[in-house]
Formats: structure tokens, C-alpha cells, sequence
């Protein structure tokens, strides 16, 4: 532990890139009930009812789908110039930049695996016109009548080729520590990272195809089961394609449905929210390959190779033509076109799982 710890608060905000800008925001608006608070350009700038600030997500035309940027909230204004200082000692590059709505100064930087992030402490809090204000004071809006409302921004999982890299500098200069991992042999496949009491704010995952500096998801809150099980009916009946779930991972505890919003990036709908770490020294839990059943879905729920460990945003494929590439991926499966794929050597030697 360093005195780093504590330094970084929470996920604030992330901007999504959609190559179909009205089907995400419909996406968002529609189906999860996001209230739109800014629309500025090629940009639309929403939040949940339970976020605090004017925006936890802004989704920006662009040709392809991915993560414009992350940013993380600092727990003060010296937390913020802390962090700074110990990335820039290291060498990594950055700069001071204060251009979004609803937020201040701003540090941006990148993860090394090349994902865009962000450190701030100035915000701007929302505060609901009259017509919107609860009645429950700790919400900072009404819970909307549409579809089936997400609260808040929860987390965010980066997708990078060098696992351990993204997690020791999260660990050195951000302060997060490691709650739980998943190792192959030596090579780390998966690190979930928390900056508080919640099992993680950051996960990193392995790209299984070699590929660097992609989003795996972004997640969104609704701290109860139930609304997982109604959310994967409406998106059934309105055709929006669910990757897997509602199931519960053990790593983390955390109840998860993975759908994939119209512009391509894949989204996670957060139940509860699993394992508080309430313990300050509590050692990093490390699982292995051997275990991954149990530690991705307690339930028996499938995460398709051929997309839960290949596909991330942006990427060259679509969907489909991804879904098509990798559909002989993984363990157990050898066949002639999977031998084009770049794999990693350590991949190879994964034993197969079972079901
Ligand atoms: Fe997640
Ligand atoms: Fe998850």
C-alpha cells in the first residue's frame, strides 16, 4: 500500500465514440433511462439519475466505435496534483487542459497500453430544475419513468495487451490496489482495481488477439439483480444483442449482463454490486485459469470466446465479421482459420473448459 491510496475517488465520466450516434443515444435514453443534459456539436452529454455531476457519459459521433476518454475523479485538488506529479516523474507523457462541460482543470494522460485517461477534481454538481428534484435528498433527480432506469456511471474494464503493465501503473501512481486477478502460468489474463470499497473502478483484461489500447466495457449501475433479469427482456424484445448473462461472477461478486449498445461498444449492466473490501491490508486474490469457470459466472452463464475474449472497441471488424473470424477461438478448438489468429504462446497452453 503507498500513500497513494485514496488519492483517486471514483469514475466520473467517459466519453463513447458511435458510428450511429442516434441508435446509442436512443440506447442510452430509451432503453436505460439516461437523461440528456448538453448537446454540443457531434456530442451528446448525458447522466443517470443517481450521478452526480452534469455528466457521467458523452457520446460523440466518430467512424468507429471505442473509448474517446476516462476520467477519474481526484479526492481533492492536491490528491489530483499528487497523481500528476508522480506520472509525470515517470516520464509519462502528459497535459493540464480544461475544455469539457461541467468539469475544470484536467489532467490527461495515457495508460500504457495507449487507452485515453484523465485525472480532475474541479465539478460542477448537477442540480435538477424544479420539476426534477426528488423528494429522497441523497438523489440528485428523479428516477425516470423510461425503460429500466441505470443510476449511475459504475466502472470501466480497458482491453490491452500487456495486463500487468496498465495494473502496476494504476497500483504506482493512482493508488488503486489490485483486489483480485487471474493468472495463466506467469502472464496476468485479468486485474480488477479499486481506488475505494467497491471490488473494482478499473479492470484490465487481456486481448487475446494481440491487439492494444481497446475498450473492453463500460458498466452501468443498478445495484440490484432484478433489474438485470427485466433489462435482458427488454433488450430481447427490442432486438438489442446480448452478449451473456444476467449471472454472477465470482470474481468481484458482481451481478453482470453484457449487451452490446448500436454503435458497437459493449455495455454492462451492473446488479449489486458484490464484495465490499472493507479491509485496508486485504491480499490481492489471485485465480487461476483452472478456476476461470467459477470466477467469470458462478451461475454457469457462457462468455463467448468469440467475443467476451476477442472483441474490443475499436475494432477493425464489425460484429458480425468479428463473430464470424473468431468463431473457432479458444481452447479445444483447433481449426485452420483460428491458426491465422495472432495467439498469444501462453495462450496455447491453456487447458480446455469444461462445457
Ligand atoms: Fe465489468
Ligand atoms: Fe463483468
Amino acid at each position: 500500500m503507498t500513500d497513494a491510496r485514496f488519492d483517486i475517488a471514483h469514475l466520473a465520466r467517459a466519453e463513447l465514440f458511435s458510428p450511429k450516434p442516434q441508435e446509442t443515444l436512443d440506447f442510452f435514453t430509451k432503453f436505460l433511462g439516461m437523461y440528456v443534459t448538453r448537446r454540443e456539436g457531434q456530442s451528446v452529454y448525458l447522466r443517470g439519475y443517481e450521478d452526480p455531476y452534469q455528466w457521467s457519459l458523452k457520446i460523440t459521433e466518430a467512424p468507429e466505435a471505442g473509448m474517446g476518454h476516462a476520467a477519474l475523479r481526484a479526492s481533492s485538488a492536491d490528491a489530483l496534483d499528487r497523481r500528476a506529479k508522480s506520472l509525470k516523474d515517470s516520464n509519462v507523457e502528459g497535459r493540464w487542459s480544461e475544455d469539457e462541460f461541467g468539469y475544470g482543470k484536467t489532467f490527461e494522460f495515457q495508460s500504457p497500453d495507449g487507452h485515453n485517461l484523465q485525472l480532475l477534481w474541479e465539478v460542477e454538481k448537477y442540480v435538477a430544475p424544479p420539476e426534477l428534484q426528488s423528494k429522497i435528498l441523497s438523489r440528485p433527480s428523479k428516477k425516470p419513468l423510461q425503460g429500466i432506469p441505470v443510476k449511475r456511471i459504475d466502472h470501466l474494464n480497458l482491453m490491452a495487451s500487456d495486463v500487468t503493465a496498465v495494473k502496476d501503473s494504476f497500483e504506482r501512481h493512482l493508488g488503486f490496489r489490485t483486489t483480485e486477478r487471474v493468472v495463466d502460468g506467469n502472464v496476468e489474463i485479468g486485474a480488477w482495481m479499486s481506488s475505494n470499497v467497491l471490488g473494482h473502478e478499473v479492470a484490465c483484461m487481456r486481448d487475446m488477439t494481440g491487439g492494444r489500447g481497446k475498450l473492453h466495457h463500460l458498466a452501468f449501475y443498478y445495484g440490484t439483480g432484478q433489474h438485470n433479469l427485466d433489462a435482458v427482456e427488454m433488450f430481447r424484445d427490442y432486438d438489442i444483442r446480448i452478449e451473456a448473462g444476467p449471472d454472477k461472477h465470482g470474481i468481484t461478486q458482481g451481478q453482470f449482463l453484457y449487451v452490446f449498445e448500436p454503435g458497437g461498444n459493449r455495455i454492462e449492466l451492473f446488479g449489486e454490486a458484490g464484495y465490499l473490501h472493507l479491509d485496508p491490508d486485504a491480499e490481492t486474490k489471485t485465480w487461476q485459469m483452472s478456476d476461470i469457470d467459477t470466477g467469470l459466472a458462478v451461475g454457469g452463464a457462457q462468455l463467448p470466446w468469440e467475443t467476451y475474449f476477442t472483441y474490443g472497441t475499436p475494432s477493425p471488424l464489425s460484429l458480425d465479421q468479428h463473430v464470424e473470424k473468431y468463431a473457432h477461438f479458444g481452447p479445444g478448438a483447433p481449426d485452420p482459420s483460428a491458426a491465422e489468429l495472432t495467439i498469444p504462446d501462453e495462450f496455447g497452453s491453456l487447458s480446455p473448459i469444461e462445457g
